[in-house]
């Protein structure tokens, strides 16, 4: 088996709304992190002997866009081949923590390496995009910007993460899955919500301004910009019809902490993504000091510390948590299509 690795991503200018279904291409422009602590395992072994794909490792409802990916990749590279693919997460999936970003970039990785193709980071990017849009931004570490250009989209990265030793920390409130996705999140809200077109409008500065702000390590600016933007993110999904409520009581228990904080001094912002988890920007020597004052808002069950990451690489054994969530007796086995 051959195992990639890749890390989930924060989108500090937020995708919500794709210009192009099939293809996946966003409607506006976003910019993330790569996070260092929040990595996902894909293990890809080739079987021509298979008739269907076997993927181990993720809840059912998550299994048919694995293998919808795996579909794609094989109408695009012309391999027929079917595959054992073994997934992992060190944190809980489809909880609205990115899992999708690191699932399709460890995934993408794994599956080049599997058939020996050669891919450049811009081929990678391409490939993970077609299992979630936010994983052709896990191609790469560090700062990454994903935008629409005419007819698709581009993907690079702005700044290593060597440029800001950043805090990002993730207060979990709830690690069950979520009830609306985000691909289904999305299509609502572009579909139903009166504040769409706003949104999208509204992302255009944020993106020039945010680029300014990482360039420039301005942590206020980044988090002001992050904040407003995710605000207009959700205020947009809230609008939609039905409409879409992806926090928890204690995401708000949250958000009111993190205004606190700064209120006292603490130079804090938080970030949501479509999921009940706060993620809070805080610089490094404040970490301590904001992860104890997130860690006793009511609700949070805990506190995962990470910071600016690398892109996905290719790795010799699975990182030990692997073996322990595979062999799971919960784990699926699950059928293609
Ligand atoms: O890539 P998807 O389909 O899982 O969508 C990601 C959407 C958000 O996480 C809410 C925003 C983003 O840019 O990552």
């Amino acid at each position: 088996m051959i195992w990639g690795l890749a890390n989930s991503n924060l989108a500090l200018v937020k995708y919500w709304g794709k210009a192009d279904e099939g293809a996946k291409h966003p409607a506006g422009g976003s910019l993330s992190v790569t996070l260092d602590s929040l990595v996902t395992a894909a293990g890809v072994e080739l079987d021509p002997s298979l008739r269907q794909d076997e993927v181990i490792g993720l809840p059912d409802k998550a299994i048919p866009k694995v293998v919808s990916f795996l579909d794609a990749f094989r109408a695009r590279t012309g391999n027929g081949s079917r595959a054992r693919v073994r997934l992992s997460s060190n944190f809980p999936v489809a909880a609205g923590l990115a899992s999708s970003a690191s699932t399709f970039a460890a995934l993408a990785q794994a599956i080049v390496a599997a058939h020996g193709i050669p891919a450049t980071p811009a081929e990678l990017a391409d490939l993970a995009r077609l299992g979630s849009g936010s994983a052709c931004r896990s191609v790469f570490g560090g700062f990454v910007e994903w935008r629409p250009i005419r007819g698709g989209s581009v993907v690079e990265p702005v700044a290593p993460k060597e440029h800001w030793d950043l805090a990002i920390l993730v207060a979990v409130t709830s690690e069950r899955p979520k009830d609306v996705g985000s691909s289904e999140g999305m299509k609502r809200t572009a579909a139903s919500s009166p504040y769409y077109p706003a949104w999208i409008e509204s992302g255009v500065t944020d993106l020039a301004e945010m680029r300014g702000a990482v360039a420039a390590r301005d942590l206020g600016c980044v988090g002001e910009i992050a904040e407003r933007n995710c605000m207009r993110m959700h205020a947009a999904a809230m609008a939609a019809n039905p409409p879409l409520l992806y926090w928890e009581a204690a995401t708000i228990a949250v958000i009111r902490k993190v205004w606190e904080l700064r209120a006292r001094g603490l130079a804090a912002y938080f970030s949501i993504d479509a999921g009940p988890q706060v993620k809070v920007l805080c610089a490094r020597d404040d970490s301590a000091a904001v992860v104890a004052a997130l860690a006793s808002v009511a609700g949070v069950v805990r506190v995962i510390q990470s910071k600016p990451g690398d892109g996905p690489r290719v790795v010799a054994e699975p990182p030990a948590w692997v073996e322990r969530v595979v062999d799971a007796p919960a784990a699926k086995r699950a059928v293609a299509s």
